[in-house]
């Protein structure tokens, strides 16, 4: 396999206030937060917690697709600036408005004289009083700036929910929200101001001819046969994907890293497919993405998906980090078991592949070998008589860590069940398949005697611990009427109409 001739070291290179920026010789995980603050004295993006929790250092990160340029909302302050290069940033310095356009370095106000206006997002937030103290304001322009962008581009309008939906990842203590979410709906009737993103596109293409980065500590490969050459032969560098858990490995436990192996540059683990009624999803693939695409045919893991995190987490993580970081109250796993998910492994030129739930051997070990890494996700594509659910317990019900989490899936032969896989999540040392309640339903009426049954069998399959997010007795109990809620929602009288009906159950 061929692997680039290392570049010499270059400087980290994106597209920020209206240039191409270079930036030598910082520590890999510098975040883009720290950089930012401290050496390019942009202080609008600020600092609340450095966990990816409260967004008060959104910002809007710019790629091609293709040949159209994404923005995406990302917390700065556990994104580390390697991660950026060949990228764009924008923060809440760009977001001012002059003349129809973004203000930035590279295109000045046409009318120099005038004092520059705000942007729609930022005079909306000053209409709706969106500001009180005004710590958290920067990271919610930013992503009502991200939110604005993309329904303009799109010619659509968010209803209040989506508006909702897409600020989860902001928290405010002041306004309570209401003022906010006016604000997001007003930006839409101010006169349209859009992105310049010809200046962004242009300078993205020109990043795109920069070789790769690969100095001796922070190798971003572009091919999959790059990266799995770098990681056969590195096998102690750490893999980085979206950085959503290893950012707090550094911020909150002070972690050095040694040499990181950065594989958000490879397009080809990004993609998903279907084929062979599989869904395939690449291991660099979006949480954003990868939960859309469950949603799309198993409706039920809409809500699960929504609840993930925040948008700027899952617009940085991944689903293959989520598996592989192996949390046993990951919300993926539960779903992903309970589907019959596989995932592919890599080392060099040769794959192989096992069922998830085989990939786990204890607390926070797996399987994968040294020099090896998570290629894909594989999802039989759903037959008719399934029934799928998936339930996510967390205090919060937004951007919250599951105290439990469980994939619940049934195929039923007429009213009688012929396969179940019942995946918890938060009840064991690893995400596993409750045996006892599985074997209590098949071959049984989907009754509520026979749920009953499997109730009663849970009991068995696991022994919950007690920890901050839920206690052992919590996690008993409702998991056990997580089974009950299944049957409730699927029984065959259950009421039609709720969204959280399986699309197959009309095939039955
Ligand atoms: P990274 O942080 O880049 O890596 C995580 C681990 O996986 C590392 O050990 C890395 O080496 C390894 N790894 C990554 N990719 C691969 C690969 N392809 N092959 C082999 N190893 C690999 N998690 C949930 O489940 N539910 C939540 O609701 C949730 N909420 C969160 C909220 C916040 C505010 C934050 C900061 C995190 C939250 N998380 C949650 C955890 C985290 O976002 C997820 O686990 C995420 O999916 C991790 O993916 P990543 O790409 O960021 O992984
Ligand atoms: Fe709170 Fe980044 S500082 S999310
Ligand atoms: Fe004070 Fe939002 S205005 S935290």
């Amino acid at each position: 396999m061929s692997q680039a001739a290392p570049s010499s070291a270059r400087p980290i290179r994106f597209f920020h206030r209206g240039r191409i920026v270079s930036v030598p010789n910082l520590p890999p995980t510098t975040t883009l937060l720290n950089w930012l603050r401290e050496h390019a004295q942009c202080t609008g993006t600020k600092e609340g917690c450095n966990e990816g929790d409260c967004g008060a250092c959104t910002v809007l990160v710019g790629e091609l697709e293709g040949e159209a340029l994404s923005l995406k909302p990302v917390n700065a302050c556990i994104q580390f600036l390697p991660t950026l290069d060949g990228k764009a940033v924008l923060t809440v310095e760009d977001v001012t408005q002059a003349g129809g356009a973004l203000q930035s370095a590279a295109t000045p106000s046409p009318h120099p004289a005038a004092a520059p206006s705000l942007h729609p997002v930022q005079q909306a937030m000053v209409d709706c009083h969106g500001s009180q103290c005004g710590f958290c304001t920067p990271g919610f322009v930013m992503s009502l700036t991200g939110c604005y962008e993309r329904h303009q581009a799109a010619g659509t309008r968010p209803t209040r929910q989506q508006l909702a939906d897409d600020l989860s990842g902001n928290l405010c203590r002041c306004t309570g929200y209401r003022p906010i979410l006016d604000a997001g709906q007003r930006m839409f009737e101010l006169p349209v101001r859009r992105l310049d993103s010809q200046a962004i596109t242009a300078a993205l293409k020109v990043l795109q001819t920069d070789p790769p980065l690969n100095d001796a500590g922070f190798h971003a490969p572009r091919t999959l046969d790059a990266l799995a050459t770098l990681r056969a032969d590195k096998p102690e560098a750490r893999l980085l994907a979206g950085n959503t858990d290893i950012g707090l490995w550094v911020n909150k436990q002070f972690r050095a890293l040694g040499e990181i192996l950065y594989l958000g540059n490879v397009a080809a683990l990004k993609t998903i497919t279907e084929a062979d009624g599989q869904l395939q999803i690449g291991a660099g693939a979006s949480l954003e993405d990868a939960w859309a695409a469950l949603a799309r045919h198993w409706p039920s893991t809409r809500e699960m998906g929504l609840r993930f995190a925040s948008p700027p987490i899952r617009h940085a993580g991944t689903m293959g980090g989520n598996v592989a970081n192996g949390s046993p109250i990951g919300d993926s796993a539960p779903v992903l078991i309970a589907l019959g998910a596989r995932i592919v492994l890599r080392h060099r030129d040769t794959q192989r592949s096992m069922l998830l739930q085989d990939f786990y051997v204890d607390y926070m070990k797996n399987q994968l070998a040294p020099g090896e890494f998570v290629q894909a996700l594989r999802v039989p594509l759903p037959q008719p008589g399934e029934l799928m659910r998936a339930y996510k317990l967390s205090k919060r019900y937004d951007s919250d860590i599951s105290g439990l989490a469980a994939g619940l899936w049934l195929q039923l032969d007429g009213d009688i069940v012929g396969a179940a896989r019942f995946a918890f999540g938060g009840m064991a040392a690893i995400v596993k398949r409750a045996a006892g309640a599985e074997a209590a339903v098949i071959g049984q009426p989907w009754t509520e005697a026979t749920v009953q049954a499997a109730m009663a069998a849970l009991d068995r399959d696991y022994a919950p611990l007690s920890d901050l997010r839920a206690s052992a007795s919590y996690r008993q109990r409702t998991a056990r009427n997580l089974l009950k809620r299944l049957w409730l929602e699927t029984r065959p009288t259950a009421p039609s109409g709720n969204d959280e009906v399986s699309v197959w159950s009309d095939m039955t």
